[in-house]
């Protein structure tokens, strides 16, 4: 079977579909998207991810063609038609076609597309490898809260990372340590788990915000605060967090060790707790 694409509305085979060379989200990257996990086919945390769409889209004043209900809906519907089981989902919504202006057009009709793909088990935390993490100068926007589908900054440092033999672009503003190119970053300091707050400089991530509910479960002391390179380096755990990847924990920063340059217990018991929360989702 093709690959198939909800596009507007429609599901289509991927190679059918078309986008207006005057989509905004083509000239102006003038829109937002989310990246939503499947593990046996069903979705996982579908609603916070469509809570925080529809905040990003109000942010820039898209409005959502559909209601969250209909589109989780027609989100179920076409994974079923795609087959994919262990996953993803990539949504998308841009302002849609307009003659190029800078300005916001009064009428709009937003462009909303979504498709499945399959994707690898994420590698289990003290299995393999650490990740790799490179630091380079956050030179984002200030408004990182919003999943915006303009990206270069990210793009741009995570390619740099991964040319220099690196697994992740880890961001550093003014001494702090803000995220990664795509996904959250978490420290162990003084047996407390910091990580920065969301806001201006940091998405909130929706596997961050589980694991800091995880962390208060486990009674595990968190402290949502900036925190500098140097405490970075020094710390007895480091970990990043997504969708994607779910935990991977952090074996190298620049050319040092953290922790010995093994997987800490904290990340461990956390990974631990976070697959069992997508167990019992999953086996609803
Ligand atoms: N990225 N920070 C950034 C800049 C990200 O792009 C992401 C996710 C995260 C983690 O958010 P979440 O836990 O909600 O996935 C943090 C996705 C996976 C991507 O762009 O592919």
């Amino acid at each position: 079977m093709p690959e198939m694409i909800w596009i507007n509305g429609e599901t289509i085979p991927m190679a059918d579909a078309r986008i207006g060379v005057e989509d905004r989200g083509y000239q102006f990257a003038d829109g937002v998207y989310e990246v939503i996990r499947l593990y046996s086919g069903k979705t996982f945390t579908l609603a916070e991810h469509l809570e925080r769409l529809n905040k990003s889209a109000q942010a820039i004043r898209i409005p959502l063609p559909l209601s969250v209900d209909a589109l989780s809906n027609e989100i179920r519907k076409l994974i079923n038609v795609s087959g994919v089981r262990e996953g993803m989902v990539y949504l998308q919504l841009t302002r849609g076609n307009n003659p190029r202006n800078h300005v916001i057009p009064e009428q709009c009709k937003p462009t909303l597309l979504f498709y499945a793909r399959p994707l690898p088990p994420a590698p289990v935390p003290g299995e393999g490898e650490g990740a790799k993490l490179l630091s380079v100068p956050d030179e984002r926007w200030k408004r990182c809260w919003i999943k915006s589908i303009a990206l270069l900054p990210n793009v741009l440092a995570k390619s740099q990372a991964i040319a220099e033999g690196y697994d992740e672009a880890v961001f550093i503003d003014h001494g702090a340590v803000t995220e990664c190119s795509a996904s959250n970053i978490f420290a162990v300091i003084s047996d407390k788990l910091v990580t920065h707050p969301v806001g201006s400089k940091v998405l909130p991530g929706i596997t961050r915000a589980l694991l800091l509910d995880i962390a208060g479960q486990l009674k595990i002391d968190v402290d949502e605060r900036p925190f500098r390179e140097e405490e970075a380096l020094r710390a007895s755990e480091l970990f990043i967090t997504s969708t994607t990847r779910e935990i991977s924990w952090v074996a190298r920063w620049n050319d040092r060790y953290i922790g010995q340059g093994r997987c800490g217990n904290v990340t461990l018991a956390l990974h631990r707790a976070l697959q069992e929360r997508v167990r019992q989702e999953t086996a609803k």
